[in-house]
């Protein structure tokens, strides 16, 4: 069984994040000790160099491995650079047990919202996924933007620019599954063999109407993909339970 939480949306400022909210939902995640934690963006607010500085600190708190992708607002201000140099790659693979494979994306653009992977990272997204299905491995693609539009969010702006693309690699090559951030909603969509999922907002107070701050839980085994909606300070449900894809 390999179990990951996945976090999003920190967004680490004076404004908006709630550090009480972050503390609580460390020490939940600490004590579930999960395989990894995937943190798919908006680490920071505005991307500034100091808010990287406070967010190494925080990120610190976690106990078991992490690993990060940008999300737009820490592409900000130069942030990028700042990413590269405190948090590590923004995009990146990582293998483990030689049979699990999750890829990491950065789909953000400097001072811009909206999402984009490119054609140079496409390229090299097939390749990679190319060899998970040559070595049947199970394949997690983690990035900030959605890749198709989540309900209860309003007037869809920041869709991925080349969605329908990427959205077709995802698909034909089975990755199992997707993880998105950025709306601050958590959804699922199921899509052929590949589930998307987004995570809400771990810490933040942008919110919409009654949904709040939460992670997202994945219990994998060698049949079945549970996933838990885990409100912080709130109840636990199950959200989505999937047979795995037959190899
Ligand atoms: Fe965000
Ligand atoms: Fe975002």
């Amino acid at each position: 069984m390999t179990l990951i939480v996945h976090i999003s949306d920190l967004h680490i400022s004076d404004g908006d994040f709630d550090e009480e909210i972050f503390l609580d939902a460390v020490e939940e995640i600490n004590n579930l000790n999960p395989d990894m934690i995937i943190l798919t963006g908006d680490i920071t607010n505005n991307g500034y160099h100091k808010q990287y500085e406070r967010a190494t600190k925080y990120l610190e708190m976690f106990e078991p491995p992490l690993f990060a992708i940008p999300g737009n607002h820490d592409v900000r201000n130069l942030g990028y650079q700042s990413f590269e140099e405190l948090v590590g790659e923004r995009s990146w693979k990582l293998t483990m047990d030689d049979n699990f494979t999750v890829i990491g994306l950065d789909s953000a653009s400097p001072d811009e919202n909206k999402g984009h992977v490119g054609t140079p990272q496409h390229m090299w997204l097939e390749h990679q996924l190319d060899e998970c299905v040559i070595n049947d491995n199970f394949s997690i693609v983690a990035l900030h933007h959605h890749v198709i539009p989540i309900p209860q969010t309003g007037r869809e702006r920041n869709v991925l620019s080349d969605a329908g693309d990427i959205l077709k690699t995802l698909t034909t090559h089975e990755v199992d599954l997707v993880l998105c951030g950025h709306k601050h909603v958590p959804n699922i969509w199921k899509i052929n063999n590949t589930l998307i999922v987004n995570a809400g907002s771990l810490c933040s107070h942008k919110l919409r109407g009654k949904i709040g701050n939460s992670f997202n839980i994945y219990n994998i085994t060698d049949n079945e993909i549970e996933i838990y909606l885990n409100n912080i300070d709130d109840e636990k449900l199950l959200f989505g339970k999937y047979e795995r894809n037959k190899l």
